[in-house]
Order: structure tokens, then C-alpha cells, then sequence
């Protein structure tokens, strides 16, 4: 399983990456308002994190566009400011089309705002670069988000959908609106391929009381073995 940070915050995505186990970033409009983002810089704070994450790991910027072929001038736009820019596209009829048009053009796309099985099915065979399905925002209306996430990566895993690809590569599944550790847990133990987290879930994944007990106590035996 890969692990992406899910957040606009430079700092944060530095530190991330400073650990070693990051593998990608995804953003999207309201990630960037946050950080107090503007229209203006947009392209160019893409470009910051492509840069601080490096060639290898995948960036999704988001399209605001409404209509395809605005969404595909926005793709061939943003896949411009560098080469592991993933054009994020809603799943919609127009994002459909956007994407299928980007797919042939080389350009990936990460199909966002997912919430089932036939959307997810639509989005692959589009030729979707990356699929991801919304956890938290499910629990928020009171139902099961880990339950549909799961239908979603058997049945994208029951098929071949290299045909529409960019570069024949297969659809991956990103577990997105993540909330806690448990829910990456229960993303692993299902077989999501990547998980999208936010940065204060990132740094509770690696909390455990009893790692934090047991240094404490080899530390303070290896104070008697210093003081022996
Ligand atoms: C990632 O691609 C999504 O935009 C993100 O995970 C949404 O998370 P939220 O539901 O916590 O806003």
C-alpha cells in the first residue's frame, strides 16, 4: 500500500517527505484555500510541491472547470507545470469525457469525489490513472464509507482496464477522505492501493503508547549499563 499525503501546506508535505514513506500528494480546491492560496499562484505552488516531492511521486491538482472541454484545456494546463502533475477531475459525465480525452493524450487522471461502485466502474474504463473513492464524507451522512471503498477496490480488481490507459498502466485506487488510522488500517486489510491522508493522520499512524513505554524502559536500563 502507498501512502499520500492529502493537503496544500508545504511544510506539511516537506515533513511527510522527509520520512521517507511518501509516495504522492493530492490536493484540491479547498486544501488550497486553506492555506490561504491564490488564483494567481496556483500553478505555481503545483509546481513547489512537484518539486519537494520529485519526479517520481505523483501530485493531483484539481480542475474547477464544469464542462469537458474546459476541463481538458485545465488538464493540458496543469499537466504542463511538470511530469508528475495528475490532472483531479470530478466523477461526472463531464469529467468522464475529460478524462478519456487526457488518457489519450498521455496526460493521468485521478477521478475524484467517487462514492460507488458503477461511478468507479465508469471512471476505469475512461481510462482513469487513479480512482478515488470518499471514506469520511460517507460516515458523515451515517453510512458504512470503509463498506463501499471495499466494493469498489473487488470490483475494479475483477478487470483489466490497461485498454483507455495512459501508458497502459492499470487503475489504482485511492482510499480518499480519510479521518483516522483505523481507516487506513481497515483500507490496507481490504487491498485499497494507496491511501490519502491528512497530515495529523499521517503523524497519529506512527503513535503507539507502547512503542513510547518500551523506549522509555530500554532507555532507562541503558542508563544502568552506562552507569555500570
Ligand atoms: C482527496 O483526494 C480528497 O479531496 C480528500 O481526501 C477529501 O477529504 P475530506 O472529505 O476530508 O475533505
Amino acid at each position: 500500500m502507498k501512502f499520500f499525503v492529502d493537503t496544500a501546506d508545504l511544510k506539511e508535505i516537506e515533513e511527510a517527505a522527509s520520512w521517507g514513506a511518501l509516495a504522492g500528494v493530492t490536493t484540491n480546491p479547498s486544501l488550497y484555500a486553506k492555506i490561504g492560496g491564490k488564483l494567481e499562484d496556483f500553478d505555481g505552488h503545483m509546481k513547489k510541491i512537484c518539486d519537494i516531492v520529485g519526479p517520481d511521486c505523483p501530485v493531483s491538482a484539481e480542475s474547477v472547470a464544469m464542462t469537458r472541454d474546459e476541463m481538458i484545456a485545465d488538464g493540458e494546463r496543469l499537466a504542463a507545470i511538470a511530469p508528475n502533475i495528475v490532472v483531479k477531475l470530478p466523477t461526472t459525465v463531464e469529467g468522464l469525457a475529460a478524462c478519456r480525452a487526457l488518457a489519450e493524450k498521455g496526460i493521468r487522471c485521478n477521478m475524484t469525489l467517487c462514492f460507488s461502485v458503477p461511478q468507479a466502474l465508469l471512471a476505469a474504463r475512461a481510462g482513469a490513472r487513479y480512482i478515488s473513492p470518499f471514506i469520511g464524507r460517507f460516515d458523515d451522512i451515517s453510512q458504512d464509507g470503509l463498506a463501499e471503498v471495499e466494493n469498489i477496490v473487488t470490483a475494479i480488481g475483477n478487470y483489466d482496464f490497461t485498454e483507455h490507459a495512459p501508458n497502459g498502466e492499470q487503475v489504482e485506487i485511492i482510499a480518499a477522505s480519510v479521518r483516522s488510522a483505523n481507516h487506513v488500517t481497515q483500507c490496507a486489510l481490504m487491498g485499497a492501493d494507496i491511501a490519502t491522508v491528512p497530515f495529523g493522520v499521517i503523524k497519529k499512524m506512527i503513535q503507539h503508547p507502547l512503542t513510547d513505554r518500551g523506549l522509555e524502559s530500554f532507555m532507562k536500563d541503558w542508563q544502568k549499563v552506562l552507569n555500570a
